[in-house]
């Protein structure tokens, strides 16, 4: 309550003071204030360079995910030695800020560091060297986060399924067999008890049998009662992605009785990787705003309150999306001149649905 007093009153203030023509915009609520559940974003790894963007993100939302500079290729810098230094600072923009943090992500086949790439070792020094990992990491941020990503993106997608079954290849699955996964659920409730523990994926909204694994996954960890809080559905998604799909994993995930995040959401209004023509782009942020109107009243039909974790965008403005570095696309919630576009209302219709299940 408190804080959702200042950020209106904070909001206000940069109208009427004119502060930053590009930040103010006249409306009287934000995300954060609007939303019952915390409302996310990645945080770029410059983020305090620019203070326009460090404003409007500690304005709107509630909740912080750091973009890379917690993942195990930044921290881990060689055996036993870490750099904290970007990842504190992300901890010190929360805490000013009064937003939750959300660690992403303690184990991921894409961010191996170096050494780890190069170790030799049987399978107990393997164990070893995530077991630590994990361990140290969780320590370190303990009361700082309120929750991880232990591992993300550990399961196949379509063909791959059919010929390897559902644990995707890694450095870890090599080393450690399959059920490694639950292995650092238990290592991560060790090292911080009240931290809620995730499992992170992508592409499970639109490919069944990837979907099928995860939910075998969960319900072997469920019924093995390996510690797991909740699940991050990346929806790394476009404009076309099929609505049903997306109230499909949702539902299968909160029927469950587990924590559900929207842990990276962005819309790609370009997936084919064209160049976007002017004339087209009003009609292609207007289908963007419905898909994001889509996914926010599914969240708040299907998740019970209790259960409704956080929707986390992808980054800010579409000038800082992952998506727009290689290719033209607009797929986040403000425009490049941090004026927020058709999706960002969308976002805020879309929290006015209630929950309709049981
Ligand atoms: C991406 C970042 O946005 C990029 O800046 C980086 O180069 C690669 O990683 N799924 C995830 C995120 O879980 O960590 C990824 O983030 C996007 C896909």
């Amino acid at each position: 309550m408190i804080r959702l007093k200042i950020k209106l009153c904070l909001s206000g203030t940069l109208i009427l003071l004119g502060l930053t023509a590009s930040v103010a915009y006249t409306q009287t609520e934000t995300l954060a204030s609007a939303s019952p559940f915390p409302v996310g974003l990645a945080l770029t790894r410059n983020f305090y360079k620019n203070p326009d963007y460090a404003r409007l993100a500690a304005l709107e939302f509630s909740s912080v995910t750091a973009e890379n500079v917690m993942k195990p290729r930044y921290i881990s810098i060689g055996p036993d030695r870490y750099y904290w230094q970007a990842a504190d600072s992300v901890v010190d923009f929360c805490r000013k800020n009064k937003m939750q943090l959300h660690g992403h992500t303690l184990v991921w086949n894409k961010s191996v560091p170096d050494w780890v790439k190069e170790f030799k070792g049987d399978s107990t020094a393997w164990e070893g060297i995530l077991k630590r990992y994990i361990q140290d990491v969780a320590n370190h941020f303990k009361g700082k986060v309120v929750s991880w990503d232990v591992v993300n993106e550990a399961l196949n997608y379509e063909e791959n399924i059919k010929k390897d079954g559902i644990w995707r290849n890694s450095i870890w699955l090599q080393h450690l067999g399959k059920d490694y996964v639950a292995r650092c659920f238990q290592y991560a409730r060790q090292a911080d008890p009240s931290a809620k523990l995730f499992y992170n994926d992508y592409k499970v909204e639109a490919d069944t049998l990837k979907l099928a694994g995860m939910l075998h996954m969960l319900d072997d960890f469920i019924e093995r009662g390996i510690p797991i809080d909740g699940v991050g559905l990346q929806m790394h998604i476009t404009m076309d992605t099929p609505e049903p799909g997306i109230r499909r994993v949702i539902r299968e995930v909160a029927r469950r009785g587990l924590l559900v995040h929207i842990s990276e959401l962005d819309v790609s209004v370009n997936p084919g990787h064209d160049s976007v023509i002017v004339k087209e782009k009003d009609e292609l942020l207007k289908r963007q705003a419905d898909k994001v109107r889509q996914i926010v009243t599914a969240f708040m039909e299907e998740v019970p309150p209790k259960q409704r974790f956080a929707i986390t965008t992808w980054g800010l403005t579409d000038a800082n999306s992952w998506l727009a570095y290689k290719k033209e696309d607009y797929p986040l919630l403000f425009d490049r001149n941090f004026k927020p576009k058709a999706a960002y209302y969308a976002f805020l219709k879309g929290l006015t649905k209630k929950y309709t299940g049981q």
